[in-house]
C-alpha cells in the first residue's frame, strides 16, 4: 500500500508528479469532480488545525467524496481504550483513505503497519510532507521552476516543516540553507540532515546549517519561516523562545538581502512581530495565502494519486 508518511520515502519523480497533478487539478477542477464519488476520507486529529482540516475536507467534497472528522479526544483511541492497531484495522473496513495529524511520528508509523488503505501524514512532531509539497507547488507557480532555486529557512529548525524541507528540497535540485540558533533543540535532527546531504550530493546542490540569518538570506530565492511555538511546545517556554529566535525574525532588512523577486513563505498560522514582521507577511513578496490555498489543490492531488495507486478511485 502506497502512503505518504515522509518525503524521505518519496522520490523526486513522485514529488514532481504530485506537484504536476495539483497544478492540473487547480486549473481544471471539473475533471476530477467525481473521482472520489462514494469514497470516504477519515481525518484523524490529535492537534488543532485550520488549513489542513478545511483543505482536506473541502477537497474531498469537491471530488465527490465524503470526509469524516475524527477527533481523538472523544474516541476510544484518545482515551486509551483502543489500540492504534485495532483502531486502524477497524477504520480500514469502512473508509477508502486516511489522513492523520498526530503528536508522535512513531504512532503514524504504527498506523501504517495496519493500514490497508492509503495513509497521509497531515503533520507529526517529525514531518509535514503535504505542506512542503504545497509549498513547492507555490514556489513553482511564482518562480516558474524549482531546480536551482535557493531556499533559506529561518528560526525553529528542530521541527516538522524544516525536516520536510530538508527531505524535499535537495531531491528537487534546490539548495537549502537553514538559519537557526545553536543547540540540539533548535537545529535539524542530525539524521534528517545526513539524509538531506546525501540527497544533495546526488543532485549536486548544497545543504547548510548556519547561525546567522543574513548569511542565509543573501541571494535566496525563497525565504521560509514557521511558528516559534509549534503545537507541541508548552506555552511557558514562549518568553525564552522569543529571546532565542528573535535574531532569526524575517524582516524587510533581511528580505532586502535576498535575490530580486524572492518570495516569502510561512505555512501558517503566523504571528506578526514574531517569526516575521507584519511588513514582510503583508508585503508584496509574501505568497502565504497562495501557499494556504495550494494545500487544498495538493491534498486533492495526493488523494487522487494514492487512491489511484490503491485501485480505489471511482470509475
Ligand atoms: N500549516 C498548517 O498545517 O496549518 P493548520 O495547522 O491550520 O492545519
Amino acid at each position: 500500500m502506497k502512503h505518504l508518511l515522509s518525503l524521505e520515502d518519496w522520490s523526486a519523480d513522485e514529488m514532481a508528479e504530485a506537484i504536476a497533478t495539483a497544478r492540473t487539478i487547480k486549473a481544471h477542477p471539473e475533471r476530477y469532480e467525481n473521482c472520489m464519488r462514494r469514497r470516504t476520507l477519515c481525518m484523524i486529529f490529535e492537534k488543532p488545525s485550520l488549513r489542513t482540516r478545511l483543505s482536506f475536507e473541502t477537497g474531498a467534497t469537491q471530488m465527490g467524496g465524503h470526509a469524516i472528522y475524527y477527533d481523538t479526544s472523544t474516541s476510544p483511541l484518545g482515551s486509551g481504550k483502543e489500540s492504534i492497531g485495532d483502531t486502524v484495522q477497524t477504520m480500514c473496513r469502512y473508509v477508502d483513505i486516511i489522513m492523520a495529524r498526530l503528536f508522535k511520528h512513531e504512532d503514524l508509523l504504527e498506523m501504517a503497519k495496519y493500514a490497508t488503505v492509503p495513509l497521509i501524514n497531515a503533520l507529526t512532531n517529525f514531518s509535514h510532507p503535504g505542506q512542503i509539497l504545497a509549498d513547492l507547488q507555490t514556489v513553482e507557480e511564482h518562480k516558474g521552476r524549482l531546480e536551482g532555486l535557493k531556499v533559506a529557512y529561518f528560526g525553529d529548525a528542530f521541527n516538522n516543516v524544516t525536516h520536510s524541507l530538508l527531505f524535499g528540497c535537495p531531491k528537487m535540485g534546490m539548495p537549502i540553507t537553514v538559519a537557526c540558533p545553536e543547540g540540539a533543540e533548535y537545529e535539524p535532527d542530525p539524521k534528517v540532515l545526513a539524509a538531506a546531504q546525501a540527497a544533495a550530493e546526488r543532485t549536486g546542490v548544497e545543504v547548510r546549517v548556519v547561525h546567522d540569518a543574513a548569511e542565509a538570506a543573501r541571494g535566496a530565492d525563497v525565504l521560509y519561516t514557521d511558528s516559534w511555538m509549534s503545537y507541541h511546545i508548552p506555552k511557558d517556554q514562549a518568553a525564552a523562545r522569543i529571546k532565542v529566535f528573535t535574531p532569526f525574525q524575517v524582516t524587510t532588512q533581511l528580505l532586502a538581502l535576498a535575490a530580486p523577486g524572492a518570495v516569502f513563505l510561512n505555512c501558517l498560522p503566523a504571528i506578526r512581530g514574531m517569526e516575521q514582521t507584519a511588513e514582510v507577511i503583508d508585503g508584496p513578496q509574501s505568497v502565504v495565502f497562495d501557499e494556504a490555498e495550494n494545500r487544498m489543490h495538493m491534498h486533492k492531488a495526493l488523494m487522487y494519486l494514492l487512491l489511484d495507486a490503491a485501485g480505489r478511485l471511482a470509475k
